[in-house]
């Protein structure tokens, strides 16, 4: 995509990429999660132990219940993990998200993490640019006239400035959801993570979604974690891993385990 190398400068770069490839950016120690519900509790997460690489795309595949949207929410603070560790090394900090409360870990993923989904969830009754501005406004971390420049620098980077006053209702599935990772890119956050991005579009169109992906973690040093069930998506990563029945396969283990969750 040629206008990546017109508009990528005014967007931060991080050099030496090859430096962070091999630091942990995040760290999940023995992560449990027990939904209670009106049947009993439910054990979607068992005992996972993960370690993500500053600067790397993985992916994480499981068919659907296998527990992948409950192990996102548990590195990105979402929801509170049952037990284990979650621990996040963005920005020379070391961060315990699993002993934050939910306000601290809504603050901190505002700064430090972009989130993804397979549903966009643009605001429907704001503009494009005013959906990627209003991030930056709640953070603070930007000035007013700033923000609205640097929204309309994402737009460009997603080739979508010329629909910036649009409604997101005006603009396919795909262009949305190339807003809403415009808008998770808002604060500059060191990571994104992904809930089956491409789970609604075309082939074509998630093609698409993948390159501007490869672009951030390429050539603006992003880690993306990406969630999805469709395994031949698997060789789109820089590492993929299977995740059956709340458990975390060994990366070459095949996704043969019955189900061991425990249902009381
Ligand atoms: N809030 C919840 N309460 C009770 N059970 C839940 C809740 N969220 C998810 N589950 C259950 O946990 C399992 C894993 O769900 P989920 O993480 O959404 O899987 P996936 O994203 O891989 O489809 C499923 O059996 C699901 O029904
Ligand atoms: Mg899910």
């Amino acid at each position: 995509m040629v206008v990546w190398q017109v508009y990528s400068w005014r967007l931060p770069r991080r050099p030496l990429l090859c430096v962070y490839m091999s630091s942990s950016i995040i760290e999940l120690r023995n992560v449990s999660k027990t939904y209670s519900t009106a049947a009993g509790d439910f054990t979607a997460l068992i005992n996972v132990n993960m370690t993500i690489n500053a600067g790397e795309f993985l992916g994480v595949v499981g068919k659907s219940g296998a527990g992948k949207s409950t192990l996102l929410n548990m590195i990105n603070g979402v929801d509170q993990l049952t037990s284990g560790e979650v621990i996040v090394n963005a920005g020379n900090e070391n961060i315990s998200i699993h002993k934050m409360s939910e306000d601290e870990r809504a603050f901190w993923r505002g700064r430090k993490m972009g989130v993804v989904y397979q549903s966009f969830q643009l605001l429907p009754m704001l503009t494009l640019v005013e959906n990627i501005t209003l991030p930056m406004d709640l953070s603070d971390n930007f000035k007013p006239r700033e923000s609205k420049e640097r929204a309309m620098q994402l737009l460009q980077l997603m080739e979508l400035e010329e629909h910036a006053n649009k409604l997101p209702a005006f603009i396919s599935g795909g262009q949305q959801q190339r807003v809403a990772i415009a808008r998770a890119l808002a604060n500059d956050p060191p990571i994104l993570v992904a809930d089956e991005p491409t789970g609604s579009l075309d082939s074509i169109t998630a093609d698409h979604i993948f390159e501007v992906f490869e672009h951030l973690v390429n050539d603006q040093g992003k880690t993306i974690v990406m969630v999805t069930h469709d395994v031949s998506l698997m060789n789109r990563f820089s590492r993929s891993l299977t995740i059956a029945d709340g458990e975390l396969l060994s990366e070459a283990e095949p996704d043969s385990k019955s189900d061991k969750r425990r249902k009381k």
